[in-house]
């Protein structure tokens, strides 16, 4: 696609400042939309793209809902959650703490349902609006070492798919995106030992055209659907084909 397909446009990233969001959030300014990334840091480099920052804690849930009903008021076209807490490092549950469980429902779902709760009305008013949740393979393929962070994302997932069965296409196209395989990411490389091998993992713009392209076409195409994307940018539903499981047994 050429030039500035999405100029005119107003998107919002929740989790845009890193890994896959970023990615997503790049994807739409570089063609030509206007975007607010929202975190708990400002990142590096975004203001030279013009993408504008806020911040955002998932975690403090009154000022979250403050945060996302602010960035929600001007006009809006389009909202990606990327957000998501993984845990310290894959364990069984039984060496899991409470805490940690908790605070990936906090991020991974309730900060998801913040965001809908905040931006669905908004993007309503558009022709349609688009609500892009980035999900997993995990939400498909539960395992071991990762019980908190499957239950969480495999609840955004049908949370996401109910909430697609409600809205009506024409207002609101609600469409979830995962990778085929691991992706390069900060949130990943903080789970990783020091000299670990990338050169398998996708990369976070392996996004970008189907951002785009979800974006021009304002999801129309993909209403209630989940779209696995390749390294290649290449992407397919899971009606078709179902992620591969990244589950392995946990380290001891
Ligand atoms: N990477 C993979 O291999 C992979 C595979 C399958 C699915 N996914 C999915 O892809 C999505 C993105 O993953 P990623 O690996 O790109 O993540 P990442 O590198 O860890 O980035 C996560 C983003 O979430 C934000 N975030 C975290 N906690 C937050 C909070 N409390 N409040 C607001 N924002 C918060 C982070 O920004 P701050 O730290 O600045 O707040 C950052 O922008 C997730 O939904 C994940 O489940 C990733």
């Amino acid at each position: 696609m050429e030039g500035e397909p999405l100029a005119g446009r107003h998107m919002i990233v929740v989790g845009g400042s890193a890994g896959i969001g970023q990615g997503i959030a790049v994807a739409w300014a570089d063609a030509g939309a206007d975007v607010i990334v929202c975190s708990r840091t400002e990142p590096d480099g975004l203001r030279d793209k013009g993408i504008r920052w806020t911040h955002l804690d998932l975690a403090e849930t009154k000022a979250a809902r403050d945060t996302l009903a602010a960035v929600a008021a001007g006009p809006l076209d389009a909202v990606c959650f990327s957000a998501v807490y993984y845990g310290a490092k894959r364990s069984n549950f039984r060496e899991v703490a409470e805490q940690e469980w908790r605070r990936q429902l906090e991020v991974n779902t309730t900060g998801l349902w913040l965001t809908l709760s905040a931006t669905l009305p908004a993007l309503g008013a558009g022709t349609p609006g688009l609500f892009v949740g980035v999900s997993s393979e995990v939400a498909f393929n539960a395992g071991p070492g990762r019980s908190g962070y499957a239950a969480s994302k495999a609840a955004a997932r049908a949370l996401l798919d109910s909430v697609a069965q409600e809205e009506d296409g024409d207002q609101v196209c609600v469409v979830q995106v995962l990778p085929a395989g691991m992706v390069d990411s900060p949130g990943i490389r903080r789970r990783r030992p020091a000299g670990f091998d990338y050169s398998s993992y996708m990369r976070p713009d392996a996004f970008a055209r189907l951002a785009v392209e979800l974006a021009v076409t304002r999801g129309r195409d993909h209403h209630g659907d989940s779209l696995v994307v390749d390294g290649d940018g290449e992407w397919w539903s899971v009606d078709d084909r179902l992620p591969a499981s990244q589950n392995r047994p946990v380290a001891s």
